[in-house]
């Protein structure tokens, strides 16, 4: 059942502190910082890597690939149907990671078929035991976010971005992470969850936007999936427009439609350069009168120039776009809830899309 809340999306938000407990269990060592992912025991590095997935998978992906990208492997994320609409761009020293909480969807499997027809290396990084991926692929790792009944995916999702880090550390260096303090970070992230869940203001800050035109979602770096996912959630459940963007792609084209009636997300966290850039894409669009939440741990002290501020708190970089999520998550619910959507089971949405 629904424990009480109002909808299983909302129950799946708040069991993520606990879903994510269940990802890293056995995972971490504390003694020597030592990441260890069972199910992959002898890896080699891979020569690089290739995401294939779809929707909010697909933003894990492109999550991952970045991941990955910083610690010097080669990677890219691709749409699954995308994959192989030309030569698939594969050999047979690629690792290809299939990402795809179901391990069911016909497109991700198919791109997995043609990866193994051209004699890469598969992986799936999945959620189901015994999924159709799990079976198929040479690796698996699994997510471990236990079942998830709403439409909408929220804890998987969180799921499968510390299942890439995981993954990342494992595949780049054989998973010791001491000097980077990414254990000691991870170990936090429920709590940093449970935080979030427990402060934030989503809630109130949505009940601001009933007569908005559309709505935009923008980030930078590892912030840019998920402002995407941001994006896409609210659109699925909701039914209003939205639309999320790299936030420096904006002034090529997107900022013409920006005006006082287009609420804009920015997801700014994270240290440097890449939060300031982001800052003055901020105040790009509050030139144009659009109502700004930052979601933000305070880089760039980015919530100085927003008529809203979503906190977060501070972690590591890579994780803190996981808060960003969980924050988006709620935007997205209780902007749903607020116009009474069916929120899970959205329309014309299926839990799996086992049809290309
Ligand atoms: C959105 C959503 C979908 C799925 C996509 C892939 O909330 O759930 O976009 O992410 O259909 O599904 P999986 O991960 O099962 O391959």
């Amino acid at each position: 059942g629904k424990s009480g809340y109002d909808h299983y999306m909302l129950k799946e938000i708040h069991e993520q502190p606990r879903s994510l407990r269940q990802c890293l269990s056995g995972r971490l060592d504390e003694l020597d910082g030592r990441i260890t992912v069972e199910e992959l025991d002898e890896f080699d590095t891979p020569n690089s890597v290739q995401f294939v997935a779809c929707g909010t998978s697909y933003h894990a992906a492109l999550y991952g690939a970045q991941l990955l990208r910083a610690r010097g492997v080669p990677a890219n994320a691709y749409y699954a149907h995308e994959y192989a609409t030309g030569p698939a761009p594969v050999s047979a020293d690629d690792l290809v990671i299939g990402v795809t909480q179901s391990g069911e969807t016909a497109d991700t499997l198919s791109a997995l078929r043609t990866a193994a027809g051209r004699g890469a290396e598969t992986l799936v990084l999945t959620n189901v035991v015994g999924s159709t991926a799990a079976r198929e692929c040479d690796h698996v790792v699994y997510i471990r976010a236990g079942p998830e009944i709403g439409v909408a995916a929220t804890k998987t999702f969180t799921s499968q971005l510390v299942g890439l880090n995981l993954l990342a550390a494992r595949l780049s260096d054989g998973g010791s992470d001491r000097r980077r303090g990414l254990v000691d970070a991870l170990r936090g992230v429920p709590n940093g969850v449970q935080a979030v869940l427990d402060e934030s203001e989503a809630a109130a800050v949505v009940e601001e936007f009933a007569d908005s035109e559309a709505f935009f979602f923008l980030g930078r770096g590892l912030d840019y999936p998920v402002a995407l996912e941001g994006a896409l959630k609210f659109k699925e459940i909701t039914y209003e427009h939205a639309e999320g963007f790299a936030a420096g792609e904006l002034k090529h084209g997107p900022l013409a439609l920006v005006t006082a009636d287009t609420p804009v997300f920015a997801v700014v966290t994270g240290d440097g350069e890449t939060a300031r850039k982001t800052v003055g894409n901020v105040k790009e669009v509050e030139a144009r009168d659009a109502p700004v939440v930052v979601v933000t741990d305070g880089a760039a002290e980015a919530g100085r120039y927003a008529d809203y501020v979503l906190e977060i708190p501070k972690t590591d970089e890579r994780l803190a776009p996981l808060l960003a999520n969980v924050q988006l998550q709620l935007v997205a619910y209780h902007m749903a809830a607020g116009l009474d959507r069916a929120i899970d089971k959205p329309r014309h949405l299926a839990k799996s899309v086992t049809v290309e």
